[in-house]
């Protein structure tokens, strides 16, 4: 038996040690072969080996689990040796994240608007009629209603088809005096290279007593507001039709990739079209039960916006989340 005691001493590794397991305790082990062969020992010195075998049966048995303690320790620690990371290590490089260059440009946007006293406020995007339409001079059946076709719930609840209805509610919900902008996400059923079903709008308003808000204000905010976007533009208003604004204008900005002398993304006229705005109509003073008041408004795209600070040619390709398209826009 000497010999197996030797052995267990000597094993180097757990494997090892498990093929002596085998080859003392199996059953066809050299424990079960001394047992047996006892049959042939004469019979007053069977118990006497019986008693040897036992007690060299317990005494490996208690060998071999220190062993095995000690060997499986052993082979723990070197695993952990092999696998350890080295933090001090430079890692391989990782992309650093940007934001969307819609909401680049939209942060670039509400940051004018903070430099000029405006308070930002945000609505619903799932509106009521009466905030959407009613209240800004769309009544049901208006024909003005088919340009902003939506998707409609019950009850009169739909998606807002621009951020406009944000005056309503800021106005139901304060007095004059009133310097808000709104920026946020509206819906149209609309999709082609420049529309597409989910956009971004900011509205502004500006409401004070009567007399006190003219054109002019207006004007000069949004000249030097496009300006501050675009660099030195050109500015021109021409008379348009919005239902919550009266008078109400359309405001061009002189093409930023020709200069104004013409050509295929300014359709050879010069000019780009960027904003609606006007004197807020009467009806919409009344909707709220304002009195004596004047004021102005104006809404814009975010995406038309970026489109033309990032010169990007299919609006819809801002939406499908191509990283080669938007880490241009780092
Ligand atoms: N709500 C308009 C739209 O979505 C944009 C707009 C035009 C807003 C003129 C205004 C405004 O406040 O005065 O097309």
């Amino acid at each position: 038996m000497k010999e197996w005691y030797d052995a267990i001493k000597e094993a180097q590794s757990v494997e090892k040690l498990e093929d002596i397991r085998i080859s003392v305790f199996g059953k066809k082990g050299v424990l079960a072969d001394a047992f047996a062969g006892m049959k042939n020992a004469p019979d007053n010195e069977k118990s006497q080996i019986a008693k040897e075998l036992n007690t060299h049966k317990n005494e490996l048995m208690n060998e071999f689990t220190a062993k095995k303690i000690i060997l499986q320790t052993l082979e723990l620690q070197e695993a952990m040796k092999a696998e350890a990371i080295d933090v001090s290590l430079y890692g391989t490089s990782s992309e650093a994240g940007a934001l969307h260059p819609v909401m680049q440009t939209m942060d670039r946007i509400v940051e004018y608007f903070s430099s000029m006293n405006f308070a930002v406020k945000t609505g619903t995007m799932v509106e009521d009629d009466f905030n959407n339409f009613e209240a800004l001079n769309l009544p049901k059946y208006h024909p003005a209603r088919d340009m902003q076709d939506t998707f409609y719930f019950k009850d009169e609840m739909l998606l807002r088809t621009h951020t406009s209805p944000v005056q309503i509610r800021t106005m139901m919900q304060t007095k004059p005096p009133i310097r808000m902008i709104a920026p946020g996400a509206v819906f149209r059923r609309d999709y082609d290279i420049t529309h597409t079903p989910m956009f971004h709008q900011v509205e502004g308003l500006v409401v004070d007593e009567e007399g006190k808000v003219s054109f002019a204000n207006l004007k000069y905010i949004l000249e030097d507001f496009l300006k501050y976007m675009f660099g030195e533009v050109e500015v021109r208003f021409r008379p348009s039709f919005f239902p919550f604004t009266e008078p109400s204008a359309e405001v061009d900005i002189s093409c930023v990739f020709c200069k104004g002398k013409g050509c295929r993304v300014c359709s050879q006229t010069g000019w780009l079209e960027v904003l609606g705005c006007g004197i807020v109509d009467p009806n919409v003073f009344k909707a709220v039960k304002y009195k004596n008041v004047s004021g102005y408004a104006f809404g814009l795209g975010v995406e038309r916006f970026a489109m033309l600070i990032h010169q990007i040619g299919d609006l819809r390709s801002l939406f499908e989340g191509d990283i080669k398209l938007l880490e241009q826009f780092q």
